[in-house]
């Protein structure tokens, strides 16, 4: 078993300049707090590809037990994933995949599903005889936008009467995508519904509806769904969403499938989170969830570090009684 000596795990970030991004690391981090031997290194890539690779390369050199990566993009960091599995170092890719299959094992949603079930629920929410489209991507070459798109236009071609208009390649970030936006409808596109493939680009699309006036005459999806005042779940809340697909981050899992990967136990390849979509009808019991499991880990966090203060305490009153004893 791993219990002997310290659990070293070196996590490699895409970013974490993002709610999602952090709300995945303070799971992460919450995790590791509960068991004393795990060292938990966060390395943010700060979305630049090479410093990703980079700091793979470093974490490779210092032998970790064990690497958890978010790859930025599939195909520059399939080489530096693979060398850590050459060298022996197991490696969970966690949310966006590498190219080919060499890694221990792969944590994170379904994306294909989640974009069937964007697709889904613009097919069964509609009440026109054709529906329009407009799909703004993620980054080009990440995993869940290849994926979310291949998913979302299998479900929209095998119902005849609705069809993507425009595409729109963002980066997952809302700044990519609002001048495109607002151009293709300064044209002749119009559209009935915007899948947008995270929150962040669905809230920024609406945000270019409401500056033209144009918010009630196009429906809005989303993926992610988080929770707090900024997230998904609020969106769709406020009406600025009309759905969004929930996109767990895994933060917890992620530490918990590492260990079972370090005690040897056999592990799917293949560890796949579930999802589900957020709209009018249940964001309100999805917000009253959330509210009530952050509480929970709130307070879990407060007891870590009221008992890291009786330690230090107990370590210092112990030292001081040496001392005494030895006078
Ligand atoms: C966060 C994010 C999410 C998206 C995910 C895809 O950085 O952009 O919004 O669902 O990455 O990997």
């Amino acid at each position: 078993t791993v219990s002997e000596g310290k659990i070293r795990i070196g996590f490699s970030q895409a970013m974490t300049n993002d709610d999602w991004r952090r709300s995945m690391n303070n799971a992460m981090q919450l995790q590791a707090s509960l068991n004393p031997d795990i060292e938990l290194t966060i390395k943010d890539a700060d979305y630049d590809v090479q410093r990703q690779i980079e700091q793979l390369e470093e974490l490779i050199s210092e032998k970790p037990d064990i690497i958890i990566v978010s790859p930025i993009q599939s195909k520059p960091i399939t080489p530096v994933v693979q060398k850590a599995m050459d060298q022996g170092i197991p490696i969970l890719v966690v949310d966006r995949k590498t190219q080919n299959q060499k890694y221990t094992a792969y944590l994170g949603a379904d994306n294909i599903e989640v974009g069937r079930t964007a697709a889904k629920e613009i097919i069964s929410s509609n009440t026109k005889d054709s529906i329009r489209i407009i799909e703004i991507k993620g980054l080009s070459g990440s995993s869940p936008a290849e994926e979310r798109s291949i998913g979302f236009n299998q479900m929209i071609d095998q119902y005849g009467s609705a069809r993507v208009v425009a595409t729109i390649e963002g980066d997952w970030e809302k700044e990519s995508i609002q001048k495109p936006l607002r151009s293709l409808y300064s044209g002749t596109v119009n559209a009935d519904y915007i899948f947008a493939h995270n929150d962040r680009m669905a809230v920024g699309a609406w945000e270019v509806l409401r500056d033209m006036g144009l918010e009630d005459e196009v429906e809005i999806i989303g993926v992610d769904g988080l929770s707090g005042p900024n997230g998904g779940i609020q969106a769709v809340k406020d009406g600025i969403l009309k759905a969004t697909v929930l996109y767990p981050t895994g933060g917890n899992e992620a530490i918990k499938l590492a260990l079972r990967i370090l005690n040897k136990e056999s592990v799917p390849k293949n560890n796949i989170l579930s999802t589900t979509v957020i709209n009018d009808v249940n964001a309100d019991i999805m917000k009253n969830q959330y509210d009530r499991i952050n509480e929970q880990q709130h307070n879990i966090e407060q007891q870590i570090t009221a008992i890291k203060d009786l330690e230090d305490r107990y370590y210092a009153q112990n030292n001081l009684l040496k001392i005494v004893m030895a006078l």
